[in-house]
């Protein structure tokens, strides 16, 4: 009886500690002896937004599509290279800088081989676009580790289209625990960066449904897009499109959001509180944030699950 009660406790010790290591961790790579990860990490991606501002937006937006997509979440997937992949679907249009995580990767594999992840690099690469612009520091657990998987089917089924309304974006982002509040932040990420021509065309009718709700700014987008060749015309996301602020929450509120759920965040019953106190209270904005950026990169394979790969794009 005492023996089965020892095998007992043994057992649920070891159960135990395995539940604790498969979990996200602050300080992960200093409990692996890899002491200075996180701060070699920020040094480098910062090194690249010196020299390419529109880089830092990128490494954000990066972020979402990976955690977004992939068998386990932020697992990387979005980096591995070959045809088929996530990088193939019509809904990573705009999405570049990829270097800048591969030039970091092959830096930590000197540093600690075979221990940081892709998954963690893209979600610190994030974290870190945020401070650079001025927004909040945010602490992340990490401890992701990478798939061996990449699908541009699933890309294209998961990634939320330039069209989506209200409904769309807060069933995207429920599955990661978020509130609605927290919803709304996340989505002032809009705060960075730019946008296609080719993602709003359907807004530039005159009788479209979903066109912009101030009507100047319509036609300054018309103009903007009347000449788009290639698909280079680009738009501000906000009108500091190098500043993490509470600009876009203003912007949407006058009815300059550049897409159509920008738009109708401002106007939803659910959602449109929630914009009036992020427009006039930037604290608030960057408190919701940061929660909803720790449950977005939080998604993730850990421990056994998944593996750390040698090179992002294998
Ligand atoms: C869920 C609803 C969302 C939709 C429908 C959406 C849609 C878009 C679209 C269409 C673009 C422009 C792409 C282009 O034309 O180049 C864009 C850009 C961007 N998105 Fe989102 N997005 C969403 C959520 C997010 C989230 C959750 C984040 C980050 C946490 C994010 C960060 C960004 C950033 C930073 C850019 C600018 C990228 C750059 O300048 O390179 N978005 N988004």
């Amino acid at each position: 009886m005492g023996r089965l009660l020892a095998l007992e406790l043994l057992t649920a010790a070891f159960l135990l500690a395995a539940v604790a290591d498969a979990e996200l961790r602050y300080g992960y790579y200093d409990s692996l002896g890899c002491a200075g990860v996180e701060d070699r990490v920020r040094t480098l991606v910062r090194r690249s937004f010196l020299t390419d501002a529109t880089s830092s937006a990128a490494m954000l937006r990066l972020a979402f599509h990976d955690c977004q997509v992939g068998p386990g979440g932020c697992d990387g997937s979005i980096m591995m290279e070959g045809d088929g992949g996530e990088m193939d679907a019509g809904s990573n249009f705009g999405v570049k800088r990829l270097d800048i995580i591969n030039s970091v990767k092959s830096d930590m594999e000197d540093m600690c081989p075979l221990t940081v992840s892709c998954a963690d690099i893209i979600a610190m690469a994030g974290r870190d676009a945020v401070a650079y612009n001025g927004g909040p520091e945010i602490q992340i657990p990490l401890g992701r580790k990478d798939a061996d998987f990449s699908s541009a089917t699933e890309a294209e089924a998961k990634l939320p289209p330039a069209t989506s309304n209200v409904d769309r974006v807060l069933n995207v982002f429920a599955p990661f625990g978020m509130s609605i509040a927290e919803s709304v932040a996340i989505l002032g990420a809009h705060t960075l960066g730019v946008g296609h021509c080719k993602n709003i065309q359907d807004r530039l009718q005159l009788n479209s449904p979903t066109a912009p709700n101030s009507v100047v700014y319509r036609t300054q987008l018309r103009a903007a897009c009347a000449v788009n060749v290639f698909d280079i015309a680009i738009l501000n996301n906000d009108a500091s499109q190098f500043t993490f602020d509470n600009q876009y929450f203003q912007d949407i509120q006058n009815g300059r959001g550049l897409f159509t759920v920008d738009d109708q965040l401002s106007t939803d019953p659910r959602t449109a509180p929630i914009v009036t106190l992020y427009a006039s209270n930037q604290g608030a904005f960057f408190s919701a944030f940061q929660s909803a950026y720790v449950k977005l990169t939080s998604r993730a394979m850990t421990g056994n699950q998944g593996s750390v790969r040698s090179t992002c794009t294998l």
